[in-house]
């Protein structure tokens, strides 16, 4: 059967809080899910599944996971999720009881087939700690995966970057063994992508020479403050989520991510009028 295109929403950061609860005093963060959720059910073809990449809850509470799912019931696309800092394994995984994990306990990592292509939701969570850590049955679970079924493409998806970012306060809490990771992504070619959150801002690089990103959230920003001039902020930029999408091909095929902005926008509009001149 011909191959066909595979399009992957990544939504992060989410922080949900108890029903009228601000993040930070601040932030409306349901509110700012709510707008996410309508620009991913306008996109139009409609996105095989969502990646939530961490940090869906904010306290986290069983309120706060309630109301995530109420906030995500209107989505119209299947969805998967991973633990970030401000998660709890066991709340999330009740939260989400029906999802295929890996592991009865313990990491909430997850293998999903979609069309020709493998997602591998990794769960670098460290109970009660800001950082990040692939614990040794995740990394050994990755190296199983990645050695089953060596000719199909796969993207990696976990909350914390393996990479500095040059904003001080959130790469003191990174992925502290991205070396590890690195040694597992060098021998699996078929590792296309690593797509990460944690930081609320669109970032882009290689890593173990694979394209790897940071998705921007749907409500506020780590402020890029690369100089240290303040102490840990944020703010309220224009919200985003990515699109990453595969295309059959060559080899493992291509991927491409878009930035797409959450909101409405004056468009589209045609280029050309009907005598095929530029308007
Ligand atoms: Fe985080």
């Amino acid at each position: 059967m011909p191959q066909r295109p595979v399009l992957i929403a990544q939504i992060s950061d989410l922080h949900i809080k108890p029903p009228g609860a601000l993040a930070y005093g601040r932030v409306d963060t349901a509110r700012a899910l709510e707008r996410c959720v309508a620009t991913l059910n306008q996109f139009t073809p409609k996105p095989d599944l969502v990646v939530i990449s961490g940090d869906l809850a904010d306290t986290p509470t069983e309120e706060e996971y309630a109301h995530l799912k109420r906030l995500l019931a209107p989505l119209n696309v299947a969805f998967a999720g991973i633990p970030g800092n401000h998660d709890q394994r066991d709340m999330m995984r009740a939260a989400f009881a029906q999802a295929a994990y890996a592991f009865p306990s313990g990491p909430l990592n997850q293998r999903i087939e979609i069309g020709g292509l493998d997602l591998v939701l990794l769960d670098s969570s460290v109970p009660g700690k800001p950082h990040g850590e692939l614990d040794a049955p995740t990394l050994r679970w990755l190296e199983a995966t990645l050695v089953s079924s060596p000719d199909r493409p796969a993207l990696l998806f976990l909350h914390h970057p393996p990479f500095k970012t040059g904003i001080w306060h959130m790469d003191r809490q990174d992925l502290q063994n991205a070396n590890e990771l690195a040694n597992v992504v060098k021998r699996h070619p078929r590792v296309q992508l690593i797509a990460t959150g944690h930081v609320h801002r669109a970032t882009f690089t290689t890593f173990a020479g694979v394209p790897t990103t940071i998705c921007p959230a749907p409500n506020h920003a780590v402020d890029l403050d690369l100089a240290e001039l303040r102490a840990p902020s944020f703010k309220v930029e224009p919200p985003a989520f990515h699109l990453h999408v595969w295309f059959p091909g060559e080899g493992f095929g291509s991927v491409v991510t878009h930035q797409v902005p959450i909101g409405d926008f004056d468009g589209p509009h045609p280029f050309f009028g009907p005598d095929g001149k530029l308007l």
